[in-house]
């Protein structure tokens, strides 16, 4: 049988799960993760949950394939975190969906504050910074991923009070100097872009001027932040 191998999102996600974690992987899907963490003991147990039962059955299988015994991991078919104990997990997990329902299924389990977080948004990355930063929470590391031609940010969050972000660093995340984040200056590049033909494409309306000056205050906060990037590189 071929090993268990991650894609380099998952793999950088794997890589953030302290050694000897009790692991609640939420909307587990294949439960790729919880299973490949398993079978090299970086994990103690993991409960993998799903609101699905299809991607429940599609983990289930994962884990029996590769041989992961039963007590190591728990299937819950739940919404969220509504099936899982705090004294069961103090690393959690949350991949793959989008912001808003990952700050719904955090305010849901308030006990996740005493946990280790990471979230894997692919959606509404300014609204989750937002929820986080005003629900008690603070983000630490913020690290760009690159799989095929998409960039996917993966939050590391605790517990704690948030300084101030500004919009474009609730925009793309905070920044520091002389963190190791190989993608980030390429993500800072490609939002840009984006930003960029959103502004244009408004221009050729009759943009709510409010509007416009939001987006480019948005745009301009963006370059400033790139510069910063790349003078940190030299
Ligand atoms: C795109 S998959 C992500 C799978 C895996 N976490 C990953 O990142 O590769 C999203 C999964 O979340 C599940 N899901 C959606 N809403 C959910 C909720 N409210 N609670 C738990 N799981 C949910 C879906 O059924 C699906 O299996």
């Amino acid at each position: 049988m071929r090993e268990l191998e991650l894609t380099p999102r998952l793999m950088a996600i794997a890589d953030q799960v302290p050694q000897g974690a009790k692991l609640a992987d939420v909307g587990t899907d294949h439960a790729y993760l919880p299973v490949y963490l398993l079978l090299r003991d970086r994990i103690q147990s993991a409960v993998a949950s799903d609101v699905n039962e299809g991607p429940l059955q599609r983990g289930r299988e994962t884990a029996r394939t590769y041989g992961v015994p039963g007590e190591k991991i728990a299937f819950r078919i739940c919404d969220g975190l509504a099936g899982v104990e705090a004294y069961e997990a103090d690393t959690v997990a949350i991949c793959g969906m989008g912001g808003e329902l990952i700050s719904r299924i955090l305010g849901a389990a308030p006990w996740t504050k005493e946990a280790l977080l990471l979230l894997q948004p692919m959606s509404s990355q300014p609204e989750l910074r937002q929820w986080l930063m005003a629900n008690g929470y603070t983000i630490g590391r913020e690290q760009v991923v690159k799989e095929g031609e998409k960039y996917y940010v993966i939050l590391t969050v605790t517990g704690g009070a948030s300084e101030h972000y500004t919009p474009a660093e609730l925009f793309v995340g905070r920044q520091r100097e002389g963190e190791d984040n190989p993608h980030r200056g390429a993500y800072l590049t490609d939002q840009i872009r984006r930003r960029e033909r959103a502004l244009a494409g408004m221009k050729q309306g009759t943009p709510d001027p409010e509007t416009l000056a939001r987006e480019e205050a948005l745009l301009q906060g963006l370059k400033d932040m790139e510069k910063e990037w790349k003078a940190w590189q030299r």
